[in-house]
């Protein structure tokens, strides 16, 4: 079966045709084509995303992408109805229908959290690019424990049956890439921040880490483990980890992203720093969100009874918080498996909508639309 899918939620046009296959052990794909247009760097200047904008940069992108695909023989289009931003989603939904109309096809509605959840947990045979390469979706033993990180969303799922999702746990307010993407702008970064923010996390974390040895004597002179000394104790910054022993599996990172605010205050404001003191508040703030992260990760595998782990959504990318999660898993829990996304597939895109679309079409459970489908800016994982 081919699937040619569109996604549109937030500030990147995707489009994609995949191929999927059902078998014995679940599902496998092949991506014979795919685009992708990125509008991050239009945003910039807003400091987030800005509906409007990326509704009428959608509108402009999507005709030019689909000129790639306007000859390919397709069973169904894919579509993106949810969550996200209303009037991007809006746009995609609206061309999808103009399309499977044109082609006799039947329309599929995909909700972006279940793409995400899903592809992060499908592996490809060959790593780098996804292009003709087998991707397989197979040996899933359930239940699924998913945590999905990015702008809008940051929320615990659990997956019993296939398809069937629970919601265990949630952010109370930002989500994991809201608050990286603020805490970027009150240290003077670009849109989208969590990779700059990072970027700065790793690099004072490698700084310390060697500093800290010298202090200890470990790798150098007496003078030397002095200065490290110093240099560890003048960049000593200290954030909240909310929540992290509340008896739940919520989350909450508002109060971690003022307490930034005030870190920053406190020390005279950005300007008055240096670049390791800045990348000092960036580390803390990372090392305290995936504190919070691993403590309720551990709770809710706990909880759950999970079989497999993933990690899925923008967030996924994040080194620390990555490796972190990796720790927990393998110090503690034998017996899960742990998946974790390659990184060009973290963010959002086109294929994990197809990839979706597909295994729930080859499972004769999938949401078969019509005209009237409707883009739901907070459509849930749990009711779709
Ligand atoms: O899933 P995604 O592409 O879009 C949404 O559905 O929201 O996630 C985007 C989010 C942004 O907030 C971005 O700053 C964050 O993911 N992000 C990261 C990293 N890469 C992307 N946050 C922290 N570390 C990263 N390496
Ligand atoms: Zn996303």
């Amino acid at each position: 079966m081919r699937i040619l899918a569109i996604e549109t939620s937030c500030d990147e046009t995707g489009l994609a045709l995949v191929e999927g296959v059902k078998t014995n052990e679940g599902f496998a794909f092949t991506v014979l084509d795919s685009a992708l247009l990125s509008q991050a760097a239009l945003h910039a200047g807003y400091g987030g995303v800005y509906p409007n904008l990326a509704k009428r940069e959608h509108e402009k992108n999507l005709p030019v992408l689909f000129e790639k695909f306007k000859d390919a023989k397709v069973d169904a289009i894919a579509v993106t109805n949810g969550p996200g931003l209303e009037p991007a989603l809006w746009t995609g939904v609206e061309f999808a229908k103009k399309v499977a109309k044109e082609r006799g096809v039947p329309l599929l509605a995909v909700n972006h959290m279940e793409g995400h959840l899903l592809s992060s947990l499908a592996q490809k045979e060959h790593s780098g690019i996804l292009e003709n390469t087998r991707i397989v979706l197979e040996g899933v033993k359930l239940p699924v424990l998913a945590l999905l990180i990015s702008g809008g969303h940051t929320e615990f799922v659990v997956m019993k049956n296939w398809f069937e999702y629970e919601i265990v746990g949630k952010t109370l307010d930002d989500a994991v890439g809201e608050a990286y993407d603020k805490v970027a702008r009150m240290l003077g970064l670009s849109y989208p921040g969590g990779p700059e923010v990072s970027r700065l996390a790793e690099s004072i974390r490698e700084k310390q880490k060697i500093l800290s040895q010298k202090s200890l004597g470990l790798l150098s002179s007496a003078e030397d483990g002095a200065a490290g000394q110093t240099f560890v104790q003048e960049h000593f910054v200290s954030l909240p980890r909310p929540m992290i022993n509340s008896k739940d599996c919520d989350v909450s990172f508002s109060g971690l992203k003022t307490a930034v605010l005030y870190a920053l205050r406190d020390r005279g404001g950005i300007q008055k720093l240096s670049g390791d003191e800045i990348a000092a508040v960036a580390r803390e703030f990372e090392d305290a969100t995936s504190d919070v992260l691993v403590h309720k990760t551990k709770r809710a595998l706990e909880e759950s009874g999970a079989q497999t782990f993933v990690i899925g959504g923008g967030v996924a990318a994040n080194k620390h918080i990555r490796e972190s999660l990796q720790k927990l898993v393998a110090e503690n829990f034998n017996e899960v498996e742990m998946r974790l996304p390659e990184l060009n597939i973290t963010g959002d895109n086109a294929i994990m909508i197809a990839e979706a679309a597909l295994a729930r079409a080859l499972s004769g459970k999938n949401d078969q639309a019509d005209e009237t489908l409707r883009a739901i800016g907070n459509l849930s994982i749990q009711t779709s």
